[in-house]
């Protein structure tokens, strides 16, 4: 097959620092283990950049507030896909390959697992249409570790109901937010080497143990 010349089948990545990601179901407790993880990796004389997903640029956020906005009101499922991939090719082309080549670290809240997990698992959206994007957008690109805190449901639900208001994806039902938590679990199945499985039930302390051993094998 000939090679498009418009598509560069690799990224110029020298990349000095890891790239790591934390994704998992809403209410896991991402944001106290990311605390523990930046303060972890800054203590080790680690350079760390802490971003997210959708978001982590100027035009990423714009089109966060577009996807998690309840006044957008509904939206195709491809729409969203493919809303989440554009500012996911801003992320990694502006953003995360001009960190990691400068030497400094990673961490971002989110990456293309929480597409597989939510567009295919949740949206029921094909998982090959997925991948296409994936090869499109990130070429041969992954992150070096990904920490995925697993939780029932209706647990993490819970959470995010006391917080106050639910955004757009966090008003789906509890059936979407299983099939969410098995496209996951199924993930970290397919990928153990990357994709790291942890019972985020568990006390905050246990949890964070967890990940420094994780992090120690970087
Ligand atoms: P959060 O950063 O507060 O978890 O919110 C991000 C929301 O966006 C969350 O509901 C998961 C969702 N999301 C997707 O549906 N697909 C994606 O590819 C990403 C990165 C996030």
């Amino acid at each position: 097959m000939q090679k498009s010349p418009f598509i560069k089948l690799k990224y110029n990545l020298m990349q000095k620092g890891k790239f790591i990601t934390i994704d998992g179901v809403e209410g896991a407790g991402k944001s106290t283990q990311i605390d523990f993880i930046c303060q972890y990796l800054t203590d080790k004389g680690i350079n760390v950049v802490l971003t997210r997903e959708p978001g982590g640029t100027e035009v990423g956020e714009k089109i966060r507030t577009l996807l998690l906005s309840n006044s957008t009101g509904k939206m195709h499922a491809d729409t969203e896909l493919m809303l989440m991939f554009a500012a996911r090719n801003e992320h990694i082309q502006n953003k995360i390959i001009p960190t990691l080549n400068q030497g400094d670290w990673i961490l971002s809240d989110r990456f293309t697992d929480a597409s597989y997990a939510y567009q295919g698992g949740g949206r029921g959206l094909d998982i090959a249409r997925i991948a296409q994007l994936e090869q499109w957008v990130l070429r041969s690109f992954a992150p070096d570790m990904t920490l995925l805190l697993d939780i029932p449901v209706d647990i993490g639900m819970r959470r995010v109901e006391s917080r106050g208001e639910k955004d757009r994806i966090e008003q789906e039902s509890l059936d979407f937010f299983n099939r969410v938590r098995n496209s996951y679990i199924a993930r970290s199945e397919q990928y153990p080497e990357r994709i790291k499985l942890i019972d985020a039930s568990q006390n905050v302390e246990n949890i964070s143990n967890e990940i420094q051993k994780i992090l120690k094998t970087l």
